[in-house]
C-alpha cells in the first residue's frame, strides 16, 4: 500500500472503528490515558483457554497434551471505548482486530513497531503516545489477567 492508501485507511478506521463498544463480564479490562492530552481508552477482553476452545489442549512433538498455562490462553474477543485523535482511534481499531486469536504470551511480545507497521505511515514524535495508547492498554489488561504488571521500560 502507498502512504496515501495508509492515510486513507487511518481515516476510515477513525470514522468507523472496528471493535468499538464494551463486553459484558470481560475477563480482563484496562483503562488508560494519554498523559500528554488527557484522551482515554478502555479495553475489554474475553479470554479463552485453548483447551476449553478445542477440547484438546496443545500437543507437543510427541503428541502428548501439554498442560494449558495462562499465557497460552487466547483473546477470543475484544472491544474498546475511547476518546482520542485519529491516530489513537485508528491504532485501537487496527490493533484490537489484529490481536483476536492471539495468545496472551503473543500479546505480551507485541512492540511499538507492530503498531507502526499496522498504521503504515511515519508517526511524528508528538503522536507516538497517541499511536501506542491502545497497545499499552491491551498489554496492561493481558498482564493483569496473568497477575503480572506491565513494565513500560521493558515491555
Ligand atoms: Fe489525544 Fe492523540 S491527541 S490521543
Amino acid at each position: 500500500m502507498t502512504n496515501a492508501m495508509y492515510r486513507e485507511q487511518i481515516l476510515e478506521h477513525y470514522k468507523h472503528p472496528l471493535n468499538q463498544g464494551t463486553l459484558e463480564k470481560p475477563d480482563a479490562r484496562h483503562h488508560d490515558l494519554n498523559p500528554l492530552c488527557g484522551d482515554e481508552i478502555e479495553v475489554f477482553l474475553k479470554i479463552e483457554n485453548k483447551k476449553e476452545k478445542n477440547g484438546k489442549g496443545k500437543r507437543d512433538e510427541s503428541g502428548k497434551t501439554k498442560p494449558n498455562d495462562a499465557g497460552n490462553a487466547i483473546i477470543a474477543d475484544i472491544k474498546f471505548t475511547s476518546q482520542g485523535c485519529a491516530i489513537s482511534t485508528a491504532a485501537a481499531s487496527l490493533l484490537t482486530e489484529s490481536v483476536k486469536g492471539k495468545t496472551l504470551d503473543e500479546v505480551k511480545a507485541l512492540t511499538r513497531d507492530d503498531v507502526f507497521a499496522l498504521l503504515g505511515v511515519p508517526v511524528s514524535a508528538a503522536r507516538v503516545k497517541c499511536a501506542l495508547l491502545s497497545l499499552k492498554a491491551i498489554k496492561s489488561a493481558a498482564y493483569a489477567y496473568l497477575g503480572e504488571k506491565l513494565d513500560e521500560k521493558r515491555d
